[in-house]
């Protein structure tokens, strides 16, 4: 492993709770891992350090500036790198009868993803509305807000992003057609919530059409089930989620596959899910509102 050429982008993600995902990996010697988003391999790099065993490693991440990080991270190892979504390399290492020690899905948008306006994630600055994880997706953000009706939209507005003012913005959005710009949707956004507020108001709008633009729940309701098939026996696995709505995705999963049952397949690690210390949260303000959850396969 050696610096890379990408030194400055990798240099802007920092991995959140990584102490607290090497503590319930609990990775050794010798053992299997599958990191489902590895980005910009910080927990990639920790786990395989301490299991020294990258043939039995597969990385996976479908966004194109990640992966040619990780390839540059591992050059001169045979680690498997893919470049998908997580939902069909999960099929795919099922179909192929694979079975891990760890899995580990970090899930959500990279810094670099919100430090680029060009990637049009970010409510500061201007940017294109795109806001695609993996750059050959079709749909985009543009598409969403220049073509969808507003009922579409306000249900978007509302499911993914709890947003209280949603029938409002969308009719914002239909009434300024044609977008092309982040900066456009934000002022929309804030049109509707005149006066101060804690957050940025296009917070849960932005949320809203990004996990719509990625099918982010989606994949993760469909996800969950093939990853705790895809555990070996004593296996572990942690997900990190960013919001609630993926959270609670998460702790149903897990809580169904752990319940009282003789025959129940897994044991939950963390009753409650994990937190960053406020000392992480000061030097990395994407832990703020992390939430790790683990369990291990029986
Ligand atoms: C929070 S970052 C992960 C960072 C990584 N753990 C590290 O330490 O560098 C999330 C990554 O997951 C990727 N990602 C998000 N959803 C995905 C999906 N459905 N399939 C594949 N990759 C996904 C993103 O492209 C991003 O690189």
């Amino acid at each position: 492993m050696h610096q890379n050429k990408h030194q400055n982008t990798y240099k802007q993600h920092v991995p959140v709770l990584l102490d607290e995902v090497l503590q319930y990996l609990d990775p050794k010697a010798g053992e299997s891992y599958l990191d489902l988003t590895a980005g910009y391999a910080g927990h990639a790099k920790a786990v395989t350090e301490r299991t020294g065993s990258l043939t039995t490693t597969v990385l996976v991440d479908r966004d194109n500036n990640a992966i040619k990080v990780l390839k540059e991270t591992f050059d001169g190892t045979d680690i498997d790198l893919r470049q998908q979504d997580f939902l069909s390399a999960s099929e795919q290492l099922l179909a192929e009868d694979r079975r891990f020690d760890m899995i580990l899905a970090d899930l959500g948008v990279s810094s670099p993803h919100l430090n680029e306006d060009s990637r049009g994630f970010s409510l500061q600055g201007s940017g294109p509305l795109d806001m695609r994880m993996d750059q050959e997706q079709v749909l985009t953000a543009e598409i969403i807000l220049n073509t969808y009706s507003i009922d579409k939209l306000t249900d978007i507005l509302k499911r993914y992003g709890e947003e209280p003012k949603a029938r409002q913005i969308a009719a914002g959005i239909v009434h300024a057609r044609p977008l092309t710009s982040t900066d456009q949707l934000a002022e929309i956004a804030k049109r509707a919530w005149p006066g101060h507020s804690r957050v940025h108001p296009a917070t849960r709008t932005f949320q809203a059409i990004r996990i719509a633009v990625n099918d982010e729940l989606g994949m993760l309701e469909k996800g969950l089930p093939i990853w705790l098939k895809l555990l070996a026996p004593g296996g572990r696995i942690a997900i990190i989620s960013f919001h609630s709505l993926e959270d609670r995705l998460v702790k149903q999963a897990l809580k169904e596959a752990s319940g009282e049952r003789y025959d129940a397949e897994l044991r939950l690690l963390t009753k409650r899910p994990v937190v960053a210390t406020p000392e992480e949260i000061v030097t990395n303000p994407r832990a703020r509102s992390a939430k790790l959850r683990a369990a291990v396969k029986k």
